[in-house]
């Protein structure tokens, strides 16, 4: 077993752990640990890591089964990896809302283990939002409120012709082709963590467009209340990356958003996203 350090890096969540060599086929023991550190931190970070796109895929493998995108499913690349690329003249990029991955998915991915190849001299950091504690922090009567409220999530915004992300220029290309269908689901509002059985708010501006029962219109007033409330500063934490520096998300408790400040420099990244399970 590794002799891990794991340093937080704000009060709301994210820690850096050191002494682990991404590369390696690692330890169960190890594996434990590393898990163990993601879900009492949401979002762990390494630095310094150097891997190929094997060994990446064996260590999302640890965590479940490898996830494959939908929509960054282009066909001319291997399924299990997105490669994010930023470059000068790009009008959008990856993930720049506030999000959480692919919900329009009846079993949303987990988590994700971003790696970056490429960084710019400054700017293109990502931060991260913690989504117990924005559930946590409402009052009782809003709790009560959501309590059995369920909202449908899309992809049309994301993906698709038409798209905004497919109008745009962008280096990171969605499909837009005419095979291209939407995807919708319902989740419930409020979610409970499979393995901490913790609730956390489960909306989020990529993807939630309207409540059960109700209209995009109507729905809107609270779901862009719930939505910006779930990214107050206090429930947040923000990562510089350097070149091998490495982020590892909770998909079920995290929101992210990649800052869109890069306008002169290329910014690489390398993601490999792990399955989840039906949201509960
Ligand atoms: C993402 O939303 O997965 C992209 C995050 C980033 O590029 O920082």
């Amino acid at each position: 077993m590794a002799n891990i350090a794991v340093k937080p890096i704000a009060t709301a969540l994210g820690a850096e752990i050191e002494g682990v060599d991404l590369a390696q086929d690692l330890s169960d023991g190890t594996i434990a640990q590393v898990r163990q550190a993601l879900l009492d931190h949401c979002v762990i970070f390494f630095r310094d890591q150097n891997f190929y796109v094997d060994q990446h895929k064996r260590l999302a493998r640890r965590f479940g089964d490898i996830f494959i995108h939908p929509n960054f499913n282009t066909g001319d690349h291997d399924p299990e990896v997105v490669t994010i690329v930023r470059k000068p003249g790009d009008t959008r990029i990856v993930g720049e809302e506030w999000h959480t991955d692919t919900t329009m998915m009846a079993e949303p991915p987990m988590g994700a283990i971003l790696y970056a190849l490429e960084v710019p001299p400054f700017g293109g950091d990502t931060l991260f939002a913690n989504q117990y504690m924005a559930y946590e922090q409402l009052s009782d009567g809003m709790k009560a409120m959501l309590a059995d409220l369920k909202c449908t999530h899309t992809d049309r915004k994301v993906a698709g012709p038409g798209s905004p992300a497919a109008m745009a220029k962008r280096s990171t290309a969605v499909r837009d082709d005419d095979q291209w269908r939407e995807t919708r689901n319902l989740h419930p509002v409020v979610r409970t963590h499979p393995e901490t059985g913790r609730k956390c708010l489960f909306v989020n501006h990529s993807y939630s467009v309207a409540f059960e029962g109700m209209t995009e219109e109507e729905s809107q007033p609270l779901l862009a209340y719930l939505m910006d409330w779930g990214h107050k500063p206090e429930f947040t934490c923000r990562f510089r990356w350097e070149k091998g520096s490495v982020a590892f998300w909770d998909n079920r408790c995290v929101k992210h958003l990649a800052l869109h400040d890069v306008h002169e420099h290329d910014r690489i990244m390398r993601r490999v996203q792990i399955a989840g399970e039906k949201v509960v």
